[in-house]
This record gives structure tokens, C-alpha cells and sequence, in this order.
């Protein structure tokens, strides 16, 4: 593909999250920690599942597979931004902006369908406990993770083909510290009415559909809990109001971004941390530490590994 030929404009500048220097310093030494957290909080849930047989049900593989995509998420974007933050040259190529989009919109695409499957796979667990095993079989999860990424990669490829094509002849600022579609687009040298108005459809609704359904379908399993047992609600509200913290915390952004993509202040970009930094370092947090079967296989996995060392 040669760029070149539709377009002037060869890279992109950031203008960040912040002009003033302290500032920047501390966003740097900030993102640098919490993106070691994310990496080492990820790494402990996946290894855990992968190496605790106790722990191979969907549940906890999906949960893995959520981590690994939070994992990549914020791979995407924090590195980049603390190497900016440290050099003080946030410039981005326009190959290297394109391609952020892409895996954006793969892993969020992916990210969707997973949490859609987490309820799914929650729903058969509380409200059709005696089928979950037929149900929820390592087929079905499988199934359920071969469509996570396939609709995703549909999704990004449906969203750049839109935009590939357009012509950029300049300005190239960009007022945020990662590329996306809404700001992309603007400052395209062509008429992207039309264009704004099919990426925030295409975006937008899905988001929000998402986000609907997967609230509707938590509420109607808490009126099931409810409506069935009295005991087993307060672990379920416990299970399922990880559920919903992770839900509210990964799609509020995304409505920020793309429902209402030009907000008088460009809040977008503030909302964006909560996606590359907040909602990865939580995931681990919400569902390990208030998990008691995490915490136990995290302690029998700790006590191998001691054990080990001691008898090598
Ligand atoms: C994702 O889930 C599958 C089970 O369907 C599992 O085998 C795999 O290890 C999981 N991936 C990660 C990164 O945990």
C-alpha cells in the first residue's frame, strides 16, 4: 500500500495529555508503574489459570482471556506514551497511527464479544446451574473465543475501510496521546460528514448495544438470584457486581469517544486513560483478590514454587 500517493501528510504529533513539564514527569513515572502493574497483574491471572487444573472452566479461561487482551491494550498505547513522555517528541507515522487503529478496534471488538460471553457464561452458571457443563463445554468456549476475535477483526476491518483512502494534506495534530478514529478522520482534507456519521454508527451503537444488553442481561440474572434463593444472592451480587464495575468502566469511555465524539473540551482523551490504564489493572484487582478460589490457587501456586526452590 503506498500511502504516499494519497496523502502529504506523513506522521502525526500528539499534543498529550499535558504541555506543562512537572506535570508530563509525573504522567510518565505514573503511567510507567501502573503499566508494570497491568503486565505483572495480567501475567499472574493467566499463568495461574493456565497452571491450576482446579481452574479450568470457562469461567476462569475467559477471565484469562480477558487479562491477555487488557494485556495488549494497554501494550498498545502506554509504552508509546512513556517513551513520548520521555524523549518529548510525540510524533506517530502515519502507518504506525493506521495501524493503532486497527489492533484498537480488533482488541476492543474482541473485548466486547468476551464480556458478552463472561455474562453469558455467568447467566448458565446461576440460572441453569444443572445444564453449565453441557452448556458451557470447552467447545462452546472455544466457540465463544474464535468469534470474540473474528467479529473483532470484522469490525476493525469494516471501520478502516472506510478511512484508508482518505486524503490528509495537513494539520497533523492530534489532541490526544494515541490515534483513533474520530480525530483521525477530522483532519482528513475531504468532506467526513458522512464518514463521522457511519464510524459513530458503526462504533456508537455497537458500544451502546453492548452495553445494554450486557446490563439488562446482569439485572435479569440478579431478579432470577433473587427471585429463586435468598442465600445465594449475596455471592452472586458479589460475583456480578465485578461483572458490572469492569462493564461500566471499559464502555464509558467508548461513549465519551464515539456517541459524542467532539465534546467542547476534549474530555475524550481523560476518559481514554480509563481504557488503557484503569479498567487492565483493574480486572486482575476486582476478580482475584475478591475471589476466593483465585486467591487459594494463588497461594497453592505460590507454595510450588517455593517448594522448588527449597527442593530443587
Ligand atoms: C483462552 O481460553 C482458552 C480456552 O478456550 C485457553 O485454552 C487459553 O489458555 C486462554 N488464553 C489465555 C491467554 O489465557
Amino acid at each position: 500500500m503506498n500511502k504516499t500517493h494519497y496523502s502529504s501528510v506523513s506522521e502525526f504529533v500528539f499534543l498529550g495529555l499535558s504541555t506543562s513539564r512537572p506535570v508530563q514527569q509525573f504522567l510518565l513515572v505514573f503511567s510507567l508503574v501502573i503499566f508494570l502493574m497491568i503486565v505483572l497483574g495480567n501475567f499472574l491471572v493467566i499463568l495461574t489459570v493456565i497452571l491450576d487444573s482446579r481452574l479450568h472452566s470457562s469461567m476462569y479461561f475467559l477471565l484469562a482471556n480477558l487479562s491477555f487482551i487488557d494485556f495488549c491494550l494497554s501494550t498498545l498505547t502506554v509504552p508509546k506514551v512513556v517513551y513520548d513522555l520521555h524523549t518529548g517528541n510525540q510524533a506517530i507515522s502515519f502507518r504506525e497511527c493506521v495501524i493503532q487503529i486497527f489492533v484498537l478496534h480488533f482488541l476492543g471488538g474482541c473485548e466486547m464479544v468476551l464480556l458478552i460471553a463472561m455474562a453469558l457464561d455467568r447467566y448458565v452458571a446461576i440460572c441453569k446451574p444443572l445444564h453449565y457443563l453441557t452448556i458451557m463445554s470447552p467447545r462452546t468456549c472455544t466457540v465463544l473465543l474464535c468469534g470474540a476475535w473474528v467479529i473483532g477483526f470484522i469490525h476493525s476491518v469494516a471501520q478502516l475501510a472506510f478511512v484508508v483512502h482518505l486524503p490528509f494534506c495537513g494539520p497533523n495534530e492530534i489532541d490526544s496521546f494515541f490515534c483513533d478514529l474520530p480525530r483521525f478522520i477530522k483532519l482528513a482534507c475531504a468532506d467526513t460528514y458522512v464518514l463521522e456519521f457511519i464510524i459513530t454508527a458503526n462504533s456508537g451503537f455497537i458500544s451502546l448495544g453492548t452495553f445494554l444488553l450486557l446490563i439488562i442481561s446482569y439485572i435479569y440474572i440478579l431478579v432470577t438470584v433473587w427471585k429463586h434463593s435468598s442465600g445465594g444472592l449475596s455471592k452472586a451480587l458479589s460475583t456480578l457486581s465485578a461483572h458490572i464495575t469492569v462493564v461500566v468502566l471499559f464502555f464509558g469511555p467508548c461513549f465519551f469517544v464515539y456517541v459524542w465524539p467532539f465534546p467542547p473540551v476534549p474530555l475524550d482523551k481523560y476518559f481514554a486513560i480509563l481504557d488503557f490504564l484503569v479498567t487492565p489493572i483493574l480486572n486482575p484487582i476486582i476478580y482475584t483478590l475478591r475471589n476466593k478460589d483465585m486467591m487459594m490457587a494463588m497461594r497453592r501456586l505460590s507454595s510450588r514454587v517455593l517448594h522448588l526452590k527449597r527442593n530443587p
